[in-house]
């Protein structure tokens, strides 16, 4: 899978975000260990907090499509500041990620910046506080 083929994926899916009161549409765009691509869009509401990220929503395609690890991911989104993943994000792909799993930064154009996840979030919490294996048996 090449950093073009996920990023384009993830450019794709920005025009499906439903994004009514930011207008910011975001794409994600996960490619797993098997090299299948999972996408998703931000999809907000009109009772705020209730909204979810683009990565969340590829995430939950990802496992609902029977894989379990984010070998790269893509992140798309407009405007003059690079779109990096929230917080909550972080510790979302902190969950099926390595500390060196490239995430990708793009717009509308292609992309902007690349960063590992422990760039995004060092010392990070993670299921081996848990005594739990990165990788959960099915
Ligand atoms: N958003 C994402 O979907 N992913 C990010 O990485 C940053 C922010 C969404 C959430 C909300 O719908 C909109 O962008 C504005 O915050």
């Amino acid at each position: 899978m090449t950093e073009d083929t996920l990023i384009k994926a993830a450019i794709a899916a920005m025009p499906n975000a439903y994004a009514p009161y930011s207008q910011f549409l975001v794409g994600a765009a996960i490619c797993d260990e098997n090299g299948n691509i999972h996408t998703g869009v931000n999809v907000e509401n009109a009772a705020y907090p209730q909204g979810s990220c683009a990565e969340a929503g590829a995430i939950a395609a990802m496992i609902m499509a029977g894989g379990t690890r984010i070998h790269q991911i893509a992140i798309a989104g407009r405007g003059g500041n690079l779109c990096t993943p929230c917080g909550g994000c972080r510790q979302r792909m902190r969950e099926f990620a390595n500390p060196d799993t490239p995430i990708l930064i793009a717009d509308e154009n292609g992309l902007r910046q690349r960063f590992t996840l422990d760039e995004l979030l060092p010392h990070s919490f993670g299921p081996n506080h848990l005594d739990k294996p990165d990788h959960l048996d099915k």
